[in-house]
């Protein structure tokens, strides 16, 4: 179980990315975006294809599986879970999406769901999961 390592630390990780794509995004709305801004988006695009993804996988093939094993309140709760997953993996298609095409409407709009949606999903793993385990 290396990946347990990075669980927390790359929640961290991912919450400073998050607090950082959203002044992006600001800077866009008020057209003060430069072009070192729209790497940014392309660099959090490669976050999210080489660390989000990978880590969700993780999540679903090993600490998901212990919680849900758990009992029904464990089984609920990670229902819930892979619910906001599938949520997620559609947003991070239309984000993907969005760099590619350099499409800043869409990328203003996908990124506000997707800093939302992704932010209340770790502090859930951070807050509600661990005690499932104890
Ligand atoms: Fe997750
Ligand atoms: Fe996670």
């Amino acid at each position: 179980m290396d990946w347990m390592k990075n669980y927390h630390e790359d929640h961290k990780a991912v919450l400073i990315l998050l607090a950082k794509l959203e002044g992006n995004i600001l800077d866009l709305k008020a057209g003060l975006a430069t072009p070192n801004t729209f790497v940014e988006f392309q660099e959090f695009g490669d976050v999210i294809r080489n660390v989000i993804i990978p880590h969700f996988k993780n999540e679903e093939e090993d600490i998901y599986v212990r919680v849900s094993d758990t009992g029904i309140k464990g089984r609920e709760f990670i229902d819930k879970m892979l619910q906001e997953h599938e949520a997620l993996y559609a947003l991070f298609d239309n984000y993907l999406e969005a760099v590619k095409k350099k499409d800043t409407g869409s990328l203003v709009e996908v990124s506000g769901t997707l800093d939302q949606v992704l932010r209340h999903h770790i502090i859930k793993e951070e807050d509600d999961l661990p005690e499932f385990l104890e």
